[in-house]
């Protein structure tokens, strides 16, 4: 059984920031300033093997709006574990975690998948979101066509029309 630490940022010292961030550059070749930015404020899940890094899953509090509702939502970011530890449960140790967090705290939660996690989180209950996305930009909203078919949800206290439009509140980087 693994064993998850949790914590937020807050409480994460300069040398495990330091690791969260070598491990997702190691685990994710397309990693940015923003993208690691986006991973921070809220809750982290943290895997140690001895004083190596396993694996990182954080939930943060973003805003989506959906059907004039504007829905407090956990937002699963950096969802990693290094390659070569994958298989042995961390993951799902992580992320049993972060839903935790996620149905004891938000109306919903939401992240953006990789092709290789959504069958992950697909088998873990989440649900694809199937209508158009879209982010509040300081232009106003604008389609996000890109990431549509990526999106996927964890019903927790609201009901959720999949097919419907769901946007997201405006950031640096990647917006969803
Ligand atoms: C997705 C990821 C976090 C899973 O971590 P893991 O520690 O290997 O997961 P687990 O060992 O807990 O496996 C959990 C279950 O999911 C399955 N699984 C793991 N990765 C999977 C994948 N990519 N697709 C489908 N199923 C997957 C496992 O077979 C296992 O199934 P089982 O319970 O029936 O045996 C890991 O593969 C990873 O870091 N991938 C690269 C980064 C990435 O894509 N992250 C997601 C970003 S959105």
């Amino acid at each position: 059984m693994a064993e998850v630490r949790t914590a937020h940022t807050a409480d994460l010292d300069a040398a495990t920031l330091a690791a969260v961030r070598a491990l997702l550059d190691n685990v994710f070749d397309d990693m940015t300033d923003h993208d690691f930015e986006h991973a921070l404020g809220g809750v982290h899940a943290l895997v140690w093997e001895g004083a190596e890094l396993a694996g990182h899953a954080s939930v943060i509090q973003r805003r989506l709006l959906n059907r004039g509702r504007a829905l407090r939502t956990g937002y699963v970011e950096a969802v990693a574990v290094r390659a070569g530890r994958r298989g042995r449960g961390y993951g799902t140790a992580m992320m049993d975690t972060i839903e935790r967090v996620v149905r004891g705290a938000y109306d919903l939660g939401a992240l953006g998948a990789t092709g290789e996690g959504a069958a992950f989180y697909a088998a873990r209950g989440w649900q694809l979101w199937r209508g158009p996305s879209a982010a509040l930009t300081p232009a106003g909203v604008r389609r996000t066509e890109d990431d549509d078919g990526c999106l996927y949800v964890l019903p927790v206290a609201v009901p959720l029309d999949l097919s419907s439009e769901l946007t997201c509140d405006w950031r640096d980087g990647d917006l969803w």
